[in-house]
């Protein structure tokens, strides 16, 4: 077996020989003194691409959007809506309940979150000291590959900030979701804090930006410390990043394009997708597509190289695509199901 190609997340991707080329030439110093240069221009940068006053480097996008909560929220017992199936409510270790000490109020809408969603959990007041009243609202984009609406951030942002509330998008696959640098900035000023991940589908081996005002980033780089999260020479961290927006954010229609071409061949062989295929996911409902075993289909891949998706929520199966997947291993994973198929005539 000459090649290899997983597609369970998009957390597989490694660097490139040229991304660790500028990683072993950054400038750096120390960032816990605010030293670092690559960290400093990393940063500037992304405030910058995202119209905000000020970005915050940390060491993944569970730190950030926990940094995050834990900034908005600084008077417990405080509430946070949600999307059910979101990061931040399943599978950030309960953190939002053990740093913030914030209720979670998790919402399953019809697809993603709308703002009569929000208008309909929204806690206002503490009704007698019985609720914990509402102060946050968090976004996540894109969801399963799905891309949320402008529209629908845009008007969840009014009803939030006439609530006198915030909104934090946990933004780490919102590469995939805007198409280019003006819908990046166009969301970013629809919230008032987002992550952006590094290691996903970006191709860091680490990282992640926490993005907003002035105050607020202040606020959360002293929580980033307290979470032990202060680093050091952080740069050549931070070189990867910059390589990265410049470099692979630019290939993602690419891989959006051949994440459809998947989508549609997997259709044709029978498979019914559980979910629009806006971006780099492809989200097969197991069930509905029992004219493919998974199972053995799984296995036929792993004998020719192909980690195929991982089993999510016991009932999808989800298969992530990035920049190191390619028509090859496309045409492998169709291959191998049309094979399958005609045998198991
Ligand atoms: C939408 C989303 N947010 C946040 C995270 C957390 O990222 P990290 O593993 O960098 O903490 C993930 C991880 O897969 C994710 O998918």
């Amino acid at each position: 077996m000459s090649r290899t190609w997983d597609l369970r997340s998009d957390t597989a991707t490694v660097p490139t020989a040229d991304m660790l080329s500028a990683m072993v030439s950054a400038p750096v110093g120390d960032d816990v003194l605010g030293e670092d240069p690559t960290v400093n221009e990393l940063e500037r940068m992304v405030a910058q691409l995202c119209g905000h006053e000020a970005a915050l480097f940390c060491a993944s996008s569970t730190m950030a959007n926990q940094l995050a909560i834990r900034t908005h929220l600084r008077n417990p017992p405080e509430s946070m809506l949600c999307h059910w199936d979101s990061h931040v409510f399943k599978y950030e270790s309960g953190g939002t309940s053990l740093h913030s000490q914030a209720q979670m109020i998790p919402i399953k809408p019809a697809m993603n979150l709308t703002v009569d969603d929000i208008k309909g959990h929204f806690v206002q007041g503490n009704m007698l000291g019985h609720r914990a009243p509402t102060h946050l609202v968090a976004l996540e984009n894109t969801m399963s590959g799905v891309v949320m609406p402008v529209a629908d951030v845009r008007e969840i942002g009014h009803f939030a900030r006439d609530m006198g509330a915030v909104v934090h998008m946990d933004g780490s696959r919102l590469w995939n979701a805007a198409k280019g640098e003006d819908e990046l900035h166009e969301y970013a000023m629809l919230v008032d804090s987002l992550s952006l991940c590094l290691s996903k589908g970006m191709g860091c081996p680490v990282g992640a930006l926490l993005v907003g005002s002035r105050a607020f980033v202040d606020k959360a780089r002293h929580f980033r410390k307290a979470f032990g999260g202060g680093w050091r020479q952080a740069g050549i961290l931070a070189a990867a990043g910059i390589y990265a927006i410049n470099n692979i954010w630019p290939t993602m229609p690419a891989t959006h394009a051949l994440a459809k071409r998947l989508a549609q061949g997997l259709e044709s062989l029978g498979c019914v997708l559980a979910l629009p295929v806006d971006t780099n996911m492809v989200l097969i409902d197991i069930a509905k597509s029992a004219a493919i075993s998974t199972v053995e289909l799984s296995d036929a891949l792993r004998s020719r190289g192909v980690i195929w998706g991982a089993v999510y929520e016991g009932s999808y199966l989800r298969l992530v695509l990035h920049h190191q997947i390619d028509d090859e291993c496309v045409d492998i994973i169709l291959a191998t199901a049309s094979q399958l198929l005609a045998s198991n005539k």
